[in-house]
Protein backbone atom coordinates (compact mmCIF):
# COMPACT_ATOMS: atom_id res chain seq x y z
CA UNK A 1 0.00 0.00 0.00
CA UNK A 2 1.57 3.16 -1.00
CA UNK A 3 2.63 5.53 2.06
CA UNK A 4 1.78 8.35 1.26
CA UNK A 5 -0.69 9.89 -2.00
CA UNK A 6 2.53 10.53 -4.52
CA UNK A 7 1.54 12.85 -7.40
CA UNK A 8 2.46 12.34 -11.21
CA UNK A 9 4.01 15.90 -10.82
CA UNK A 10 6.63 13.34 -8.67
CA UNK A 11 8.08 11.17 -11.65
CA UNK A 12 10.80 12.42 -12.87
CA UNK A 13 10.32 12.96 -16.39
CA UNK A 14 6.68 14.93 -15.80
CA UNK A 15 6.82 18.58 -16.92
CA UNK A 16 3.83 20.79 -16.03
CA UNK A 17 3.33 20.76 -19.55
CA UNK A 18 2.99 16.66 -20.08
CA UNK A 19 1.27 16.72 -16.42
CA UNK A 20 -1.48 18.85 -17.83
CA UNK A 21 -1.77 16.75 -20.38
CA UNK A 22 -1.67 13.22 -18.15
CA UNK A 23 -4.25 15.11 -16.00
CA UNK A 24 -6.22 15.71 -18.81
CA UNK A 25 -6.62 12.35 -20.39
CA UNK A 26 -7.28 10.90 -16.82
CA UNK A 27 -4.15 10.02 -15.36
CA UNK A 28 -4.32 11.54 -12.27
CA UNK A 29 -1.87 9.04 -10.03
CA UNK A 30 1.07 7.26 -10.85
CA UNK A 31 -0.96 3.97 -10.59
CA UNK A 32 -3.09 4.76 -13.11
CA UNK A 33 -0.26 5.61 -14.99
CA UNK A 34 1.49 2.39 -14.49
CA UNK A 35 -1.09 0.20 -15.10
CA UNK A 36 -1.92 1.79 -18.55
CA UNK A 37 -0.18 0.97 -21.46
CA UNK A 38 2.50 3.04 -23.49
CA UNK A 39 0.66 3.19 -26.40
CA UNK A 40 -2.75 3.62 -24.56
CA UNK A 41 -0.83 7.01 -22.78
CA UNK A 42 0.92 8.43 -25.69
CA UNK A 43 -2.49 8.36 -27.80
CA UNK A 44 -4.71 9.94 -24.99
CA UNK A 45 -2.58 12.25 -23.52
CA UNK A 46 -1.04 13.29 -27.26
CA UNK A 47 2.53 12.46 -26.22
CA UNK A 48 5.40 10.63 -27.83
CA UNK A 49 5.22 7.03 -26.97
CA UNK A 50 8.80 6.54 -26.42
CA UNK A 51 7.89 9.59 -24.10
CA UNK A 52 4.76 7.34 -22.37
CA UNK A 53 7.31 4.39 -22.32
CA UNK A 54 10.09 6.14 -20.20
CA UNK A 55 6.78 7.72 -18.22
CA UNK A 56 5.47 4.02 -17.23
CA UNK A 57 8.92 3.10 -16.36
CA UNK A 58 9.86 6.06 -13.83
CA UNK A 59 6.40 5.68 -12.48
CA UNK A 60 6.80 1.99 -11.63
CA UNK A 61 10.40 2.89 -9.93
CA UNK A 62 8.64 6.03 -8.18
CA UNK A 63 6.22 3.37 -6.62
CA UNK A 64 8.45 0.87 -6.02
CA UNK A 65 7.43 -2.03 -8.28
CA UNK A 66 10.25 -4.28 -8.54
CA UNK A 67 11.30 -7.77 -7.72
CA UNK A 68 10.58 -8.58 -4.19
CA UNK A 69 12.72 -11.35 -1.82
CA UNK A 70 10.45 -14.32 -0.51
CA UNK A 71 10.78 -12.32 2.71
CA UNK A 72 9.15 -8.96 1.77
CA UNK A 73 6.35 -10.69 0.28
CA UNK A 74 5.68 -12.79 3.83
CA UNK A 75 6.11 -9.18 5.18
CA UNK A 76 3.41 -8.24 3.14
CA UNK A 77 0.71 -10.62 3.87
CA UNK A 78 1.17 -9.21 7.27
CA UNK A 79 -0.77 -6.66 5.90
CA UNK A 80 -3.59 -8.29 4.29
CA UNK A 81 -6.85 -7.42 6.57
CA UNK A 82 -10.29 -9.43 6.95
CA UNK A 83 -13.66 -7.75 6.80
CA UNK A 84 -16.55 -10.31 8.32
CA UNK A 85 -19.43 -11.12 6.42
CA UNK A 86 -22.01 -11.23 9.37
CA UNK A 87 -21.58 -15.24 9.71
CA UNK A 88 -18.75 -16.50 12.16
CA UNK A 89 -19.62 -20.04 9.80
CA UNK A 90 -18.87 -18.37 6.48
CA UNK A 91 -16.07 -15.68 7.61
CA UNK A 92 -14.08 -19.91 8.92
CA UNK A 93 -14.67 -20.67 5.66
CA UNK A 94 -13.02 -17.73 4.06
CA UNK A 95 -10.22 -17.80 7.06
CA UNK A 96 -11.34 -15.22 8.96
CA UNK A 97 -13.27 -13.13 6.31
CA UNK A 98 -12.92 -11.19 3.47
CA UNK A 99 -9.65 -10.64 2.57
CA UNK A 100 -8.01 -7.24 0.84
CA UNK A 101 -5.47 -7.33 -1.27
CA UNK A 102 -7.36 -9.77 -3.62
CA UNK A 103 -10.14 -10.37 -5.02
CA UNK A 104 -13.05 -12.91 -3.99
CA UNK A 105 -15.86 -13.94 -6.34
CA UNK A 106 -19.19 -15.30 -5.42
CA UNK A 107 -21.04 -17.15 -7.80
CA UNK A 108 -24.22 -18.93 -7.81
CA UNK A 109 -27.67 -19.23 -9.50
CA UNK A 110 -30.61 -16.29 -9.05
CA UNK A 111 -31.40 -16.02 -5.47
CA UNK A 112 -28.08 -17.36 -4.12
CA UNK A 113 -27.17 -14.60 -2.13
CA UNK A 114 -24.74 -12.98 -3.84
CA UNK A 115 -26.22 -9.15 -3.76
CA UNK A 116 -26.96 -9.49 -0.10
CA UNK A 117 -23.53 -10.82 1.06
CA UNK A 118 -22.15 -7.27 -1.57
CA UNK A 119 -25.13 -5.23 0.81
CA UNK A 120 -23.65 -7.17 3.61
CA UNK A 121 -19.64 -6.02 3.31
CA UNK A 122 -20.65 -2.46 2.34
CA UNK A 123 -22.01 -1.58 5.79
CA UNK A 124 -19.48 -4.26 7.43
CA UNK A 125 -16.27 -2.71 6.44
CA UNK A 126 -17.56 0.45 8.11
CA UNK A 127 -17.23 -1.19 11.27
CA UNK A 128 -14.44 -1.07 13.38
CA UNK A 129 -11.55 -3.55 13.48
CA UNK A 130 -12.28 -5.13 16.64
CA UNK A 131 -15.56 -5.82 15.20
CA UNK A 132 -14.44 -6.87 12.04
CA UNK A 133 -14.53 -4.23 9.99
CA UNK A 134 -11.99 -1.54 8.25
CA UNK A 135 -13.06 1.45 9.32
CA UNK A 136 -13.37 2.47 5.68
CA UNK A 137 -16.07 3.39 3.41
CA UNK A 138 -17.43 1.08 0.22
CA UNK A 139 -17.97 1.53 -3.39
CA UNK A 140 -20.64 -0.65 -5.45
CA UNK A 141 -20.79 -0.38 -8.80
CA UNK A 142 -24.35 -1.94 -9.90
CA UNK A 143 -24.18 -3.32 -12.96
CA UNK A 144 -27.94 -4.44 -12.99
CA UNK A 145 -29.57 -2.10 -10.90
CA UNK A 146 -30.29 -4.18 -7.50
CA UNK A 147 -28.94 -1.81 -5.26
CA UNK A 148 -31.31 -1.34 -2.82
CA UNK A 149 -30.70 1.53 0.05
CA UNK A 150 -33.37 0.20 2.24
CA UNK A 151 -31.34 -2.65 2.50
CA UNK A 152 -28.28 -0.99 3.79
CA UNK A 153 -30.99 0.84 6.21
CA UNK A 154 -31.69 -2.61 7.49
CA UNK A 155 -28.17 -4.19 7.83
CA UNK A 156 -26.92 -0.79 10.12
CA UNK A 157 -29.89 -1.08 11.87
CA UNK A 158 -28.71 -5.22 12.31
CA UNK A 159 -24.72 -4.25 13.56
CA UNK A 160 -25.98 -1.00 15.75
CA UNK A 161 -24.61 1.66 13.14
CA UNK A 162 -26.29 4.31 12.03
CA UNK A 163 -28.06 4.04 9.39
CA UNK A 164 -27.92 7.80 7.72
CA UNK A 165 -23.90 7.55 8.35
CA UNK A 166 -23.56 4.33 6.95
CA UNK A 167 -25.60 5.17 3.47
CA UNK A 168 -23.44 8.48 3.71
CA UNK A 169 -20.09 6.28 3.11
CA UNK A 170 -21.25 3.95 0.39
CA UNK A 171 -20.76 5.49 -2.85
CA UNK A 172 -23.04 3.46 -5.71
CA UNK A 173 -22.46 4.15 -9.66
CA UNK A 174 -25.06 2.30 -12.09
CA UNK A 175 -22.56 0.72 -14.40
CA UNK A 176 -24.43 0.83 -18.35
CA UNK A 177 -22.22 -1.07 -20.31
CA UNK A 178 -19.15 -3.12 -20.43
CA UNK A 179 -16.57 -0.07 -20.97
CA UNK A 180 -18.79 2.02 -18.84
CA UNK A 181 -17.98 -0.74 -15.82
CA UNK A 182 -13.75 -0.26 -16.77
CA UNK A 183 -14.00 3.22 -16.89
CA UNK A 184 -15.45 3.73 -13.94
CA UNK A 185 -12.83 1.11 -12.35
CA UNK A 186 -9.89 3.10 -13.63
CA UNK A 187 -11.41 6.07 -12.28
CA UNK A 188 -11.59 4.06 -8.96
CA UNK A 189 -7.73 4.32 -8.81
CA UNK A 190 -7.83 8.05 -7.78
CA UNK A 191 -11.22 7.90 -6.28
CA UNK A 192 -10.03 4.97 -3.82
CA UNK A 193 -7.44 6.38 -1.61
CA UNK A 194 -8.87 9.64 -1.83
CA UNK A 195 -12.09 8.04 -0.11
CA UNK A 196 -10.31 5.73 2.33
CA UNK A 197 -12.56 3.30 0.44
CA UNK A 198 -11.58 -0.01 1.77
CA UNK A 199 -13.97 -2.13 -0.17
CA UNK A 200 -15.15 -2.15 -4.10
CA UNK A 201 -17.90 -4.59 -5.23
CA UNK A 202 -19.04 -5.28 -8.43
CA UNK A 203 -22.68 -6.94 -8.81
CA UNK A 204 -22.46 -8.33 -11.02
CA UNK A 205 -19.25 -8.23 -12.89
CA UNK A 206 -19.99 -10.87 -15.60
CA UNK A 207 -23.45 -9.60 -17.22
CA UNK A 208 -22.37 -6.99 -19.21
CA UNK A 209 -19.91 -9.16 -20.91
CA UNK A 210 -22.21 -11.86 -20.93
CA UNK A 211 -25.12 -9.99 -22.91
CA UNK A 212 -22.52 -7.73 -25.29
CA UNK A 213 -20.92 -10.92 -26.58
CA UNK A 214 -23.14 -13.79 -26.34
CA UNK A 215 -22.35 -17.58 -27.38
CA UNK A 216 -19.38 -19.36 -28.63
CA UNK A 217 -18.49 -17.12 -31.25
CA UNK A 218 -17.44 -13.97 -29.08
CA UNK A 219 -16.01 -16.28 -26.30
CA UNK A 220 -12.49 -15.62 -26.95
CA UNK A 221 -13.14 -12.01 -27.37
CA UNK A 222 -15.59 -11.59 -24.39
CA UNK A 223 -13.12 -13.45 -22.42
CA UNK A 224 -10.14 -11.62 -23.34
CA UNK A 225 -11.67 -7.98 -22.33
CA UNK A 226 -13.07 -9.69 -19.18
CA UNK A 227 -9.51 -11.01 -18.57
CA UNK A 228 -8.22 -7.69 -18.43
CA UNK A 229 -11.08 -6.07 -16.40
CA UNK A 230 -10.22 -8.36 -13.70
CA UNK A 231 -6.47 -7.36 -13.80
CA UNK A 232 -7.32 -3.63 -13.47
CA UNK A 233 -9.13 -4.87 -10.57
CA UNK A 234 -6.46 -7.21 -8.84
CA UNK A 235 -3.95 -4.08 -9.41
CA UNK A 236 -6.90 -1.90 -7.60
CA UNK A 237 -6.97 -4.29 -4.94
CA UNK A 238 -3.05 -4.47 -4.11
CA UNK A 239 -2.04 -1.27 -5.10
CA UNK A 240 -4.47 0.47 -2.16
CA UNK A 241 -4.81 -2.54 -0.03
CA UNK A 242 -8.60 -2.83 -0.09
CA UNK A 243 -10.96 -5.96 -0.76
CA UNK A 244 -12.18 -6.49 -4.02
CA UNK A 245 -15.63 -8.62 -4.35
CA UNK A 246 -17.40 -9.36 -7.54
CA UNK A 247 -20.67 -11.49 -8.46
CA UNK A 248 -20.93 -13.94 -11.14
CA UNK A 249 -24.44 -15.58 -11.97
CA UNK A 250 -23.92 -19.01 -13.27
CA UNK A 251 -26.51 -21.48 -13.69
CA UNK A 252 -28.19 -24.13 -11.55
CA UNK A 253 -28.22 -26.67 -13.94
CA UNK A 254 -25.75 -25.85 -16.87
CA UNK A 255 -26.56 -28.89 -18.81
CA UNK A 256 -29.93 -27.61 -19.70
CA UNK A 257 -28.51 -24.82 -20.81
CA UNK A 258 -26.43 -24.55 -23.81
CA UNK A 259 -25.96 -21.23 -25.36
CA UNK A 260 -23.27 -20.53 -23.31
CA UNK A 261 -20.23 -23.09 -22.92
CA UNK A 262 -18.87 -20.98 -19.80
CA UNK A 263 -22.07 -21.58 -17.93
CA UNK A 264 -21.52 -25.38 -19.07
CA UNK A 265 -18.87 -26.17 -16.99
CA UNK A 266 -20.40 -23.84 -13.82
CA UNK A 267 -19.40 -20.23 -14.97
CA UNK A 268 -15.62 -20.82 -15.05
CA UNK A 269 -14.60 -17.34 -16.75
CA UNK A 270 -12.43 -16.15 -13.90
CA UNK A 271 -11.03 -19.56 -13.41
CA UNK A 272 -7.88 -17.39 -14.26
CA UNK A 273 -7.41 -14.63 -12.56
CA UNK A 274 -5.84 -14.44 -8.84
CA UNK A 275 -8.27 -14.16 -6.03
CA UNK A 276 -10.95 -16.50 -4.27
CA UNK A 277 -14.31 -18.47 -5.29
CA UNK A 278 -16.83 -18.97 -3.61
CA UNK A 279 -19.80 -20.44 -4.75
CA UNK A 280 -23.33 -20.32 -3.16
CA UNK A 281 -26.36 -22.58 -3.17
CA UNK A 282 -29.87 -22.59 -2.12
CA UNK A 283 -31.01 -24.38 0.76
CA UNK A 284 -34.28 -24.53 2.16
CA UNK A 285 -35.90 -21.53 3.20
CA UNK A 286 -33.49 -18.29 4.12
CA UNK A 287 -30.42 -20.85 4.37
CA UNK A 288 -27.92 -20.91 1.76
CA UNK A 289 -24.45 -22.80 1.71
CA UNK A 290 -20.78 -21.28 0.71
CA UNK A 291 -18.00 -23.54 -0.94
CA UNK A 292 -14.77 -22.06 -1.44
CA UNK A 293 -13.69 -23.74 -5.30
CA UNK A 294 -9.87 -24.24 -6.06
CA UNK A 295 -7.61 -22.72 -3.21
CA UNK A 296 -6.13 -25.52 -1.92
CA UNK A 297 -4.88 -22.82 1.16
CA UNK A 298 -8.39 -23.06 2.77
CA UNK A 299 -9.91 -25.44 4.59
CA UNK A 300 -12.43 -28.09 2.65
CA UNK A 301 -16.23 -28.20 3.38
CA UNK A 302 -19.26 -25.96 3.36
CA UNK A 303 -20.62 -23.20 5.83
CA UNK A 304 -24.36 -22.60 6.15
CA UNK A 305 -25.79 -19.35 6.63
CA UNK A 306 -28.92 -17.86 6.58
CA UNK A 307 -30.66 -14.36 4.76
CA UNK A 308 -32.61 -12.70 7.48
CA UNK A 309 -34.51 -8.84 7.61
CA UNK A 310 -31.49 -7.97 9.30
CA UNK A 311 -28.80 -9.46 6.72
CA UNK A 312 -26.50 -12.11 6.45
CA UNK A 313 -26.13 -14.41 9.97
CA UNK A 314 -25.19 -17.43 11.27
CA UNK A 315 -27.48 -20.61 11.70
CA UNK A 316 -29.26 -20.83 14.53
CA UNK A 317 -29.58 -24.48 15.52
P1 LIG B 1 -29.28 -12.78 -8.76
O1 LIG B 1 -28.71 -11.39 -8.70
O2 LIG B 1 -30.65 -12.81 -9.30
O3 LIG B 1 -28.36 -13.73 -9.47
O4 LIG B 1 -29.42 -13.33 -7.25
P2 LIG B 1 -28.51 -13.07 -5.99
O5 LIG B 1 -27.62 -14.23 -5.77
O6 LIG B 1 -27.89 -11.73 -6.02
O7 LIG B 1 -29.60 -13.14 -4.84
P3 LIG B 1 -29.88 -12.06 -3.72
O8 LIG B 1 -28.67 -11.75 -2.93
O9 LIG B 1 -30.63 -10.93 -4.29
O10 LIG B 1 -30.80 -12.93 -2.75
C1 LIG B 1 -32.15 -12.80 -2.80
C2 LIG B 1 -32.69 -13.47 -1.55
O11 LIG B 1 -32.32 -12.73 -0.38
C3 LIG B 1 -34.18 -13.46 -1.60
O12 LIG B 1 -34.61 -14.62 -2.22
C4 LIG B 1 -34.53 -13.42 -0.15
O13 LIG B 1 -34.55 -14.75 0.33
C5 LIG B 1 -33.37 -12.73 0.53
N1 LIG B 1 -33.71 -11.34 0.88
C6 LIG B 1 -33.61 -10.25 0.13
N2 LIG B 1 -34.08 -9.17 0.79
C7 LIG B 1 -34.48 -9.60 1.99
C8 LIG B 1 -35.05 -8.98 3.14
O14 LIG B 1 -35.30 -7.77 3.18
N3 LIG B 1 -35.32 -9.76 4.21
C9 LIG B 1 -35.05 -11.10 4.21
N4 LIG B 1 -35.35 -11.82 5.29
N5 LIG B 1 -34.52 -11.72 3.15
C10 LIG B 1 -34.23 -10.99 2.06
MG1 LIG C 1 -27.98 -10.18 -7.40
Amino acid sequence: MPKEIKSIRDIPGVTPSIADKLEAAGYTTPWAIVVARAAEIAEKAAIPPKTAEKIIENARKLLGIRFKTAKEIKLERLNVRKITTGSKALDDLLGGGIETKTITEFFGEFGSGKTQICHQLSVNVQLPPERGGLNGKAVYIDTEGTFRWERIEAMARGVGLDPDQVMENIFVQRAYNSDHQMAIVEELFNFVPENNVKLVIIDSVTGHFRAEYPGREHLAERQQKLNKHLHQLVRLAEAYNIAVVVTNQVMARPDVFYGDPTQAVGGHVLAHTPGIRVQLRKAKGNKRIARIVDAPHLPEGEAVFVITDEGIRDLEE
